[in-house]
């Protein structure tokens, strides 16, 4: 397989990007940010609720531990344009993707403060099933990702995600990604990601994708 270099393909030269993991202190604005990029893929929905506003915020409640999350346990990118950051890209280290029972009760709680329980349930099924599609072997657990829909399609995605997969090769390791739209899928193959399946997820189409480590691809 040809891996690509960091060497964006879209036209984004106009634009100054920079990419940086980011400190403690950046992420309640890096939690903001997957907010609003996330708040229509069809999973949240299908968790947090058809309507927008109880979306938006059980969303927000439960994106703010998880950035935190995976600062803890992996590494926070964000993409930069003058200062402002405008798209996050969250990688869990090995080992680190199955949060622990302490940690699951913190989102538990966090999400049982501004929904239902009939959500916390949904919730539940869908880290399990996240959970029982994760690969044995230790990968990277990649996502989750956005970028602020004023500034799409201009490479921003693919140059995060090319920074992290670098980071990933430079370890020889593998990673491991879900997503809920098919045009994703399309895009993280030309990042070097292959399907394994497609399942349904909580009745949601899932694509399930791994990119071995660099050493195995040459
Ligand atoms: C996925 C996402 C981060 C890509 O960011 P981006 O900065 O637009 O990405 P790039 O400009 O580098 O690449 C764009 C590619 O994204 C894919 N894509 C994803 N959603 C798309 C959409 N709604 N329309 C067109 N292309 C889309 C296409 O493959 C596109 O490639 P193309 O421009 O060659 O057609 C961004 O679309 C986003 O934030 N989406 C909403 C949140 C989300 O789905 N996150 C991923 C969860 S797994």
């Amino acid at each position: 397989m040809t891996r690509q270099s960091a060497s964006p393909s879209h036209a984004d030269d106009e634009l100054s990007v920079d990419i940086r993991a980011l400190a403690f202190d950046e992420l309640p604005a890096a939690a903001a940010i997957l907010t609003h990029g996330m708040l229509n893929n069809p999973l949240h929905v299908k968790v947090f609720g058809a309507d927008p506003e109880h979306r938006r915020r059980r969303l927000s409640r439960f994106l703010g531990p998880l950035v935190t999350y995976v600062h803890s346990n992996g590494v926070v990118l964000g993409a930069c344009v003058q200062g402002e950051l405008i798209g996050v890209l969250g990688m869990i280290k090995p080992g680190r993707c199955r949060p622990m029972l302490a940690d699951r009760l913190r989102f538990a709680l966090t999400i049982l403060a501004s929904a239902p329980p009939t959500t916390l349930l949904l919730f539940h099924l869908w880290l399990s099933a996240r959970a029982r599609n994760d690969p044995d072997e230790p990968h990277w657990h990649i996502g989750p990702l956005a970028v602020l829909p004023e500034y799409r399609r201009r490479g921003i995605g693919r140059r995060l995600m090319l920074h992290g997969c670098q980071h990933i090769d430079t370890l020889e390791a593998s990673a491991w990604l879900e997503t809920d739209l098919e045009i994703n899928a399309g895009f993280y193959r030309t990042l070097g990601f292959d399907l394994v399946r497609q399942e349904p997820v909580l009745g949601v189409p899932t694509w399930f994708m791994y990119r071995a480590s660099a050493d195995t691809t040459g």
